[in-house]
């Protein structure tokens, strides 16, 4: 998603709205600009595609000044060109945007009236527009600001730059994240505190409502109203170090391969390993004992942790679990029972539909918590409960760490609630427990399958469609195998039921479609293993992920075989997720994808 910041100060700001922008690459864009005053004048330099063009233009045209404001874009309204790369701007105001401006036509309707019409197909111009009617027409910069916001419908977070004003920032928030970092002589703006990080690391977010007038020493923030309001100041957390890939050649790589890290360090929040029990440090404002129904809305691959999640919840603490993707469940509008549960899965914390499911269900009278990786984040900061997943920045756009960790925490939640509901006694906890405990190593056993899958990868990437086939708690792990081959090969895939396979799908299986399946050794592995050898017998070439036992099992017709470690079936989807991630990403490196930025994905989508 589109990322944004600014610097008011004292020293040459253009290099280092450019590593700030850098910092925020891994949210995808597709093109990159920044904006100076130069004695007091506008200046810009814009780009398409990747950062290294701008910085490049840079090098040949460079921009002085300190004061600038600098903008990612991914685009929602007009190609990625250079000409819609923000920031946008007149000759009196320069402005950055993340999110829709969903009224921008009757904006532009009415600037035409007046003889104001727009250069380029973004919606974010209107704004520019609109401002500098209002300052043509004598309007103060701040007013002009606040007279412009009133007008505007949809989700955004905006600077605003002036000509002639070497000291003065403005920001405003509705919807999407904005963060203000405080200097010493210098102030900061930024879609999130990676991009402010090397600046400073004391920040205050900006609500939803609120407009900033930033001066190099001063802050002074307002709501909707226009009533000056004081927002929290924090320390944020976050490394100003720029995460590096170390030895891989993709940050999704390194990410993979850190999971047995990541797993223990998540695992270490959530279990009392001595004790083998689960404990859980968060203050829970419900108890789970009393709870009829946990409502889980999440987007993407979250939403498969959740899917994951509700056989846990349903099956060791028989807690009845709806579960719905976030961009659904808003508009449902379903009616919920007062002090239900609501929980919201989201590595970023910043997903827009994910978000308004919460606004919902809070409305709703739900307690509600949320699993994030991003502890500072909107959704952390509006849940009445955050179970942190700790598994550090993720920065490949692909996630692939998170969903370990989310699982992880999943999982421990549900043991959390099976004691709580008297379903798990001691034992049966101490059981599951251990077996958590064993997935760091199991992990690292199954990254040791890495040359065998290179090897699969290679004839994968030469297919036009894959099938990815899983039941039970691998059903969500065959659609995560697919969502993560779609993302970053372009390989179209699908990932289904694998008893829904005889409804429909099984007419496009010929011999050029490999069916992955994704099985090891459960209570219904016979089954899905019948399923594969529907698939066998029309000549579909399939890859079996399974466990020693499960291959033990298997008759005729498996064109290959890619072992994970034997775990117990509580952890087995865990374990799973490993070689599909590998796959997917051996296939892109085969198919030379641009693996950590693939085109059109954002890593935060914070708009609808
Ligand atoms: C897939 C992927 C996306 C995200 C989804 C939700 O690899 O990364 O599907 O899972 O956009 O994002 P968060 O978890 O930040 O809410």
């Amino acid at each position: 998603m589109c990322g944004i910041v600014g610097i008011v100060g004292s020293g040459p700001v253009a290099d280092r709205l450019v590593d700030a922008l850098r910092r925020l690459e891994y949210r995808g864009y597709d093109s990159a600009g920044i904006a100076t005053l130069d004695g007091g004048l506008i200046g810009r330099r814009r780009a398409e595609g990747k950062l290294g063009n701008l910085a490049q233009k840079l090098v040949g045209d460079p921009l002085v000044g300190r004061i600038g404001i600098g903008h990612t874009r991914w685009a929602t309204h007009g190609a990625p060109t250079e000409q819609n790369a923000h920031p946008h701007a007149t000759e009196r105001v320069a402005i950055v945007h993340n999110g829709i401006i969903e009224n921008f036509r009757q904006l532009l309707e009415d600037l035409a009236r007046d003889g104001y019409s727009p250069k380029t197909q973004t919606d974010t111009e209107s704004v520019a527009l609109w401002v500098t009617r209002e300052l043509d027409r004598g309007v103060a910069p701040e007013q002009a600001v606040a007279n412009t916001l009133k007008q505007l419908r949809g989700a955004f977070a905006l600077a605003f730059m002036f000509k002639g004003d070497e000291n003065l920032l403005i920001a405003a928030r509705s919807g999407a994240p904005l963060a203000i970092g405080f200097g010493e002589g210098e102030m900061y703006l930024g879609s999130d505190a990676m991009a402010l990080a090397p600046f400073t690391a004391k920040l205050a977010y900006l609500e939803d409502g609120d407009w900033a007038v930033i001066t190099p020493t001063s802050v002074v923030i307002r709501d909707m109203d226009g009533a000056v309001v004081e927002r929290a100041r924090q320390l944020s957390q976050v490394s100003a170090l720029l995460v590096d890939r170390g030895n891989h050649r993709h940050f999704m790589a390194k990410e993979i391969y850190e999971q047995p890290e990541t797993i223990s360090h998540t695992l270490s929040h959530y279990v009392d390993m001595g004790a083998e029990k689960v404990s859980i440090r968060e203050t829970m404002p419900f108890d789970f004992a009393k709870l009829t129904r946990l409502t889980i809305s999440a987007c993407g691959t979250a939403y498969f942790a959740g899917a994951v999640a509700k056989y846990w919840f349903e099956r060791y603490a028989r807690l009845p679990v709806d579960i719905d993707v976030a961009s659904e469940f808003r508009y449902r509008e379903p009616p919920m029972e007062m002090g239900g549960l609501s929980l919201f899965i989201s590595q970023s914390g910043e997903t827009a539909d994910t978000l308004a499911a919460l606004r919902y269900c809070a409305a709703q009278g739900q307690h509600v918590a949320s699993l994030v990786n991003t502890q500072e984040s909107t959704i952390a900061r509006e849940s009445d409960v955050v179970f942190p997943i700790l598994c550090g920045p993720e920065i490949g756009v692909a996630s692939t760490k998170a969903l370990s960790a989310q699982l992880t925490a999943l999982a421990s939640l549900a043991i959390a609630a099976g004691r709580a509901r008297g379903v798990l006694n001691a034992e049966q906890e101490a059981d599951l427990v251990r077996a958590l405990i064993s997935v760091p190593n199991a992990v690292s056993r199954a990254l040791g399958q890495e040359d065998r899958i290179v090897e699969i990868a290679k004839k994968l990437s030469k297919a036009k469609d894959v099938l990815y086939l899983g039941r039970g708690v691998m059903f969500p792990i065959a659609m995560e195998g697919a969502l993560k081959l779609k993302e970053i090969s372009y390989i179209h895939a699908e990932g289904y039921a694998a008893g829904e396979l005889k409804h429909g799908p099984i007419a496009l299986v010929d011999e050029a479609m490999p069916v992955i399946v994704v099985a090891p050794s459960d209570e219904l592995v016979d089954k899905t293993l019948s399923n594969m050898q529907e698939v066998a017998a029309r000549g579909g070439k399939i890859i079996l992920i399974t466990d020693e036992a499960g291959a033990a099992t298997v008759g005729q017709g498996v064109a290959e075989t890619i072992l994970i470690p034997q775990v117990s079936n509580f952890v087995a989807p865990i374990l799973a997720l490993i070689p599909v991630q590998l796959l997917a990403y051996h296939t892109a490196v085969a198919m030379g994808t641009d693996v950590d930025q693939p085109r059109n994905l954002a890593k935060s989508v914070t708009v609808e």
